[in-house]
């Protein structure tokens, strides 16, 4: 095992219902440190970016409107395995098939609209980071 970092979006949903604090307590709890946290308005050309390899899907509209919809808090986590970590944490993409004890079990309402966003790879991970933090934003 490795220590690792991923890159974590608390999504427009978590921020409205002002469940930030409750979101971070799940993540600290499940033993990965926050270790890069901003809360910010994405525009829509970071969000197109962003989402970019689902451009084609034909949700694309309506993720890049949500994810716009509100203030997000971007964040890094680390910790050993922490991609895969945060993926167990976080729960299936749709609430509905999400594990209990998971984020998206717990607080998420539907598929769009699921909470929080988790790095799917090592090589995503970095790119996401790179798109969000500066080196010297990150203190482990
Ligand atoms: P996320 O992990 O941020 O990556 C892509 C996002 O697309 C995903 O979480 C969901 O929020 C969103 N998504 C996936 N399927 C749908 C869908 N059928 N309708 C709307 N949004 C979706």
């Amino acid at each position: 095992m490795a220590t690792e970092r991923t890159f974590s979006i608390l999504k427009p949903d978590a921020t409205k219902r002002n469940l930030t604090g409750a979101v971070n307590a799940v993540i600290e709890k499940a033993g990965l440190r926050i270790v890069g946290q901003r809360r910010i308005q994405m525009s829509r050309a970071q969000a197109e970016k962003f989402y970019e390899v689902h451009k084609e899907r034909p949700f694309f509209g309506e993720l890049v409107d949500f994810m716009i919809s509100g203030p997000v808090v971007v964040q890094v986590l680390e910790g050993e395995n922490a991609i895969a970590r945060y993926r167990e944490v976080m729960g299936a993409t749709n609430p509905a098939n999400a594990d209990e004890g998971t984020i998206r079990k717990t607080f998420s309402e539907s598929v769009g609209e699921n909470t929080v966003h988790g790095s799917d790879s090592a090589e995503n991970a970095k790119l996401e980071i790179a798109q969000f933090f500066q080196d010297s934003d990150i203190v482990g």
